[in-house]
């Protein structure tokens, strides 16, 4: 029997998990400077979670998530996307209340997970970075979360993104849209590919962004949002739109952008990237927008949201092919080489006491010979190598090589216990203060 990993998944293997830790640690780092706080939620949650938030007619709920019943019939969910269980978290945790600050500014790290048609930079299983603001309806936060989303990206130093907004609009906009798309479309049945025939009347705003070729040419002439927004809608993009052009950030935007979750209104935005990892198309690696009314939807008190997810699998493909990831960082303190098998306990012994002092040491546990592991120590690139031998093992001393410049010490092993820092510089020729 040969077992695989399911369909879908992948292995994080070491010498890639760095490359998450270096991604992971910026975005902690750089929406600490936003006061963004983690937050941490189940993996699975209840069916209705994302029935009543994710929308019931979206590809999500009908055709991608991982649900079940658990033994207690209980029907629950793999979650497929961050939000609806943040939001259940805010009100469930009362964090609408007086004593957090509003907006309360949250984010997540994670898996997430869809039943889709694994390919490059879409998975079944995946990984999110995401960042939920709730509280505030100020187009400051829209913008914002915008920046920070982009300011991430500049600290990692991707290039070639691009921006693109659209707004949706209130409940009000949304429902004249709505009819109005519907009153452009059934005309056109017939014409329509089977998927935007069964969306007509569901969700017509999803045939907007059909990737189907014919349906495509069928929205061109197709009513734009744009036109149906309401006084406050209007007054909140533009505020959007001016406050990104005060800090520089440039935006396209595209109206028939419409997002396949059905939560949204307001501002919509996606970050694209035409990275060579994707053939030079655009792929979506941050995408968000703002979801007033959905707290309610879940139960809480009348507050507004916004927020974005971060495809961290896309991520690091596009930073892979753009080749800026940083290199393997080389951390080996010390790699002690024992002479004998007499010599293994101190070996032992040794390498915990450095360790203890919070250096990083590795040593052999095959019983190789002396050369097998000076080999190995080089390969690991320690810094220094230290040799325990018979005569360091009667004098109750330690060799010590350094890598970088061939210099060599002998130094009781008392000196190595009592601070092994101090020993370091002493092999670096540097002085000790
Ligand atoms: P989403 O557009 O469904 O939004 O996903 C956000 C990002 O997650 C995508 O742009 C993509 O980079 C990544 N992603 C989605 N599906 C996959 C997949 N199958 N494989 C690999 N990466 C994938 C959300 O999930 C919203 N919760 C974002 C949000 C937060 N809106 C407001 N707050």
């Amino acid at each position: 029997m040969v077992y695989q990993r399911p369909k879908g998944t992948a292995d994080i293997l070491p010498g890639e998990s760095e490359n998450w830790h270096y991604v992971e640690e910026t975005a902690r780092r750089v929406f600490k400077t936003y006061q963004f706080r983690e937050i941490r939620t189940p993996i699975f949650e209840s069916f209705d979670v994302f029935s009543r938030s994710v929308g019931d007619t979206s590809d999500i709920v009908t055709k991608e998530m991982y649900d079940f019943y658990d033994k207690g019939k209980r029907h629950v969910v793999l979650r497929p996307e961050g939000t609806a269980g943040i939001v259940r978290a805010y009100v469930e945790n009362k964090l609408y209340g007086p004593e957090h600050p509003k907006p309360v500014k949250l984010f997540y790290m994670g898996p997430m997970f869809r039943y889709e048609r694994p390919q490059s930079g879409r998975m079944r299983e995946f990984h999110q970075i995401g960042v939920e603001a709730l509280g505030s309806p100020s187009p400051t936060i829209d913008v914002e979360t915008i920046a920070m989303a982009l300011n991430l990206f500049k600290q990692l130093k991707l290039s070639g993104l691009k921006l693109v907004i659209n707004t949706l609009g209130d409940q009000t906009t949304r429902q004249a849209y709505r009819q109005a798309l519907i009153d452009f479309l059934e005309p056109h049945f017939a014409e329509l590919s089977k998927d935007s025939q069964t969306r007509l009347h569901k969700n017509p705003l999803r045939v907007l962004d059909s990737k189907d070729k014919q349906d495509q040419e069928i929205v061109k002439a197709a009513p734009s949002i744009l036109d149906y927004l309401d006084e406050t809608s209007t007054q909140h993009f533009n505020q959007v739109k001016q406050l990104l052009d005060k800090l520089g950030i440039a935006y396209t935007i595209d109206p028939n952008m419409v997002r396949g979750l059905d939560y949204y209104n307001h501002t919509i935005f996606e970050i694209m990237s035409n990275s060579k990892a994707f053939g030079g198309h655009y792929m979506t690696v941050c995408a968000g927008g703002r979801y007033n009314g959905l707290v309610e939807e879940i139960g809480g008190p009348e507050t507004p949201g916004i927020g974005f997810g971060i495809g961290l699998e896309r991520l690091l493909l596009v930073m892979q092919a753009d080749s800026i990831l940083p290199p393997a960082a080389a951390d080996l303190t010390a790699y002690i080489v024992g002479i004998g098998t007499e010599a293994q306990t101190t070996v032992v012994q040794l390498a915990q006491i450095i360790r203890g002092h919070g250096f990083t040491v590795e040593h052999d546990y095959l019983n190789r010979k002396p050369k097998a592991q000076f080999k190995t120590a080089n390969r690991l690139n320690a810094q220094v190598v230290i040799t325990i031998g018979t005569s360091e093992l009667e004098a109750h001393t330690a060799h010590i090589k350094n890598m970088a410049n061939g210099k060599e010490v002998s130094v009781p092993l008392t000196e190595i216990e009592q601070d092994f820092g101090a020993v370091l510089k002493k092999v670096r020729g540097e002085s000790i203060g």
